[in-house]
């Protein structure tokens, strides 16, 4: 039998590759035989015309092959593509964080392991004094982060980090998106330097995939470059 821990996936930003990793990761452990859910607690956009609202809530659906419904995977969706915090603003709405730590501790019951992607970045808020972090430390998860290999990314990472470190936030390790081995000095060097400075793991290096459209590309590029057996044990 497998011992699975539940993860929060954040980003040092917004389109950063968060759903494309969470989704592609929760593939890959669903063929490894585990119950894997998945949840996009909060999402912000416009609504789509095919599969659930949020096309984050579509993805990782697809790759979890869960039955829970849009509202568990998704308890908030606000149609306009700002911070949830502007969202609300514009919607002249609150947003009902008692009902979304219900559908995840659900959520959380219900499968083996839960993958929780966020929005946006660490610091992206929820209400004006609320962030993502808060939710991240009311989940009790550990947080894997999302980041990118190109110039900027050291001072993003580190500040995200500062961030998880002053809220106390266990962090897994990185996952450094889009990388570039034929890239500039910095891009090259930027997941040595990463863990040189933090000294946290880096659980995976994901190349920028051509044919990312399909999910299936996208999880076997996560299987040959991410160690599974960092996730289970
Ligand atoms: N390694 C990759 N190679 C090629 N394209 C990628 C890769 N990772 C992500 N993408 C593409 O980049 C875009 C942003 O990725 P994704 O939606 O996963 O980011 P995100 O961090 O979840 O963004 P958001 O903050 O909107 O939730 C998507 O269109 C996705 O198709
Ligand atoms: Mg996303």
């Amino acid at each position: 039998m497998f011992t699975v821990k539940s993860y929060f996936v954040t980003g040092t930003d917004t389109g950063v590759g968060k759903t494309a990793i969470t989704a592609a990761l929760a593939a890959s452990l669903r063929r490894r035989g585990i119950d894997v859910g998945v949840m996009k607690p909060i999402a912000s956009g416009v609504p789509q015309k095919t599969g659930f609202k949020s096309s984050d809530v579509t993805l990782l659906h697809e790759a979890a092959k869960v039955n829970d419904a849009e509202e568990m995977i998704n308890p908030v969706f606000l149609p306009v593509p700002a911070s949830p915090y502007d969202a609300t603003k514009v919607l002249n709405l609150n947003i009902d964080m008692k009902m979304v730590l219900e559908k995840f501790h659900h959520l959380l019951n219900v499968h083996q392991m839960l993958l929780v992607e966020g929005i946006g970045g660490i610091m992206t808020p929820i209400t004006r004094s609320f962030f993502v972090a808060d939710m991240i430390k009311e989940m009790k998860l550990e947080t894997i982060i999302v980041t990118r290999s190109t110039l900027g990314t050291l001072n993003h990472t580190m500040m995200t980090l500062g961030m998880c470190k002053e809220y106390g936030i266990a962090v897994k390790g990185m996952i450094i998106n889009y990388f570039d081995e034929k890239g500039s000095l910095a891009e090259r060097n930027a997941p040595s330097t990463l863990h040189e400075i933090t000294g946290l793991p880096i659980l995976g290096i994901i190349p920028f995939v051509k044919d990312y459209q399909k999910l299936d590309a996208m999880t076997s590029i996560v299987e040959k470059n991410i160690d599974l057996n960092l996730f289970i044990s």
